[in-house]
């Protein structure tokens, strides 16, 4: 007998730049699996170019086939937003699944709407847990976790966390990581930027005349730029690694305005920072890739340093990817200054994590909940 098996119509949903390239493979392996039908949902919580249309570009994926163009806002506005305007567009495509990916504000919001109209979830990259919440991502990742019928981890820890909240195995599934999977499709296309060349800078592994290596830095968790005083201390140990090499800093829009509005322009320039506008996936990733070392707050860089086997510094008191410092390149330094000097020295004296890449992060994550979407709706 002939088996009929009916098209699974998966909405995936995206916001916020460290979305993107989580749900670019997705598409990918949805369009060449047989049986999807994908509907591409951006609520527009980053809406700049340089925070959303390069990432487009980069990654070769298709313009979205729903735009919520939410913008910014308080939590509760943006929020409940992003929820007014999703709960319009469910209703008129009605799909089989949302995909959600990340920890976002988005995440939650589309989350959210979509299981309060029946329609069933899927969180890619459930689990992780800082234990933090002052951190608004811990509670879009605890509370989108609790609502989702499917959770594709990126490591056994965040099963663990999982488990222990109750969620049952059977919803539980260790995937890998799709971040990954984008990382090491596009690692090649890095060649083409011409990003180090630009700043006179050198990948740490080979240096032509007058190129020089260098750090590079991120920065824009509100706990460390929102007020002065953990940017301040930050910046204090900027200075001191900056003598021993320089720092590359592409900056968030939201740091660029605090770093205004606490008029510390100064500071960074005394510091020897190469102050950059926030840039697109591939120039960042020729960036890091060749980088001595990264100093970051970001969630996901931390992840990509440890696949790149690049040190990484990061500047907070907890980590959700324990991961990263028990397998890979990662340690976790808070912000005070002396600790951050002494981790920057350490890597310039040879003496860096160089890690290993942990088990799944092998670039097929998507294919996998591609095979266990095709497996839940058969
Ligand atoms: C959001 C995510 C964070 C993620 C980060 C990556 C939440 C709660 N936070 O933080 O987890 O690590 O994205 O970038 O969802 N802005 C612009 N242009 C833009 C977008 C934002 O200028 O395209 C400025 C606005 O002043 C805005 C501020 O950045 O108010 C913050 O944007 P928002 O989306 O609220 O949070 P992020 O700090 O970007």
């Amino acid at each position: 007998m002939k088996n009929i098996m009916k098209r699974i119509f998966a909405m995936i949903c995206v916001g916020a730049r460290p979305n993107f390239m989580k749900a670019a493979p997705l598409l990918e392996e949805m369009k060449r699996a047989e049986g999807f039908s994908t509907f591409l949902l951006h609520t527009g919580q980053h809406y700049d170019k340089g925070m959303s249309d390069a990432f487009f570009k980069d990654l070769g994926m298709p313009r979205p086939d729903g735009y919520l163009g939410v913008g910014s806002g308080s939590h509760a506005s943006q929020t409940a937003l992003i929820m007014k305007r999703f709960e319009k567009t469910l209703i008129g495509k009605k799909p089989d699944i949302v995909l959600v990916v990340g920890d976002v504000n988005s995440t939650l919001a589309c989350s959210l709407t979509a299981v309060k109209m029946g329609i069933a979830v899927g969180h890619v990259e459930a689990g992780l847990r800082s234990r933090d919440f002052t951190m608004p991502e811990e509670i879009n990742r605890l509370l989108t976790d609790q609502i989702s019928e499917l959770l594709f981890t990126t490591s056994i820890d965040a099963n663990e966390n999982l488990r222990a909240e109750g969620i049952p195995k059977d919803k539980i599934f260790f995937v890998g990581n799709v971040m990954i999977d984008t990382l090491l499709r596009h690692r090649n296309k890095t060649k083409k930027s011409g990003i180090l060349k630009a700043l006179g800078l050198a990948p740490a592994s080979g240096m032509d005349k007058g190129q020089k290596p260098y750090a590079v830095l991120t920065l824009h968790r509100p706990s460390n730029v929102d007020s002065k005083e953990p940017m301040e201390r930050i910046i204090l140990a900027l200075i001191t690694i900056g003598k021993d090499i320089p720092i590359v800093f592409p900056a968030h829009p939201r740091t660029i305005k605090m770093i205004g509005a606490f008029g510390m322009e100064k500071q960074l320039r005394r510091s020897g920072i190469i102050l950059l506008p926030p840039l697109g996936y591939l120039d960042f990733l020729a960036l890091m890739s060749g980088s001595t070392f990264v100093l970051t707050d970001s969630g996901g860089i931390q992840e990509e340093t440890t696949a790149l086997g690049i040190p990484c510094i990061t500047l907070r008191n907890n980590t959700e990817r324990p991961v990263t410092v028990t397998e890979g390149t990662n340690t976790v330094v808070g912000t005070d200054p002396v600790r951050i000097v002494r981790e920057a020295r350490r890597i310039l004296s040879g003496k860096g994590k160089s890690g290993r890449i942990p088990r799944l992060w092998d670039g097929k994550a998507a294919l996998r909940i591609v095979r266990i979407l095709k497996k839940h709706f058969s």
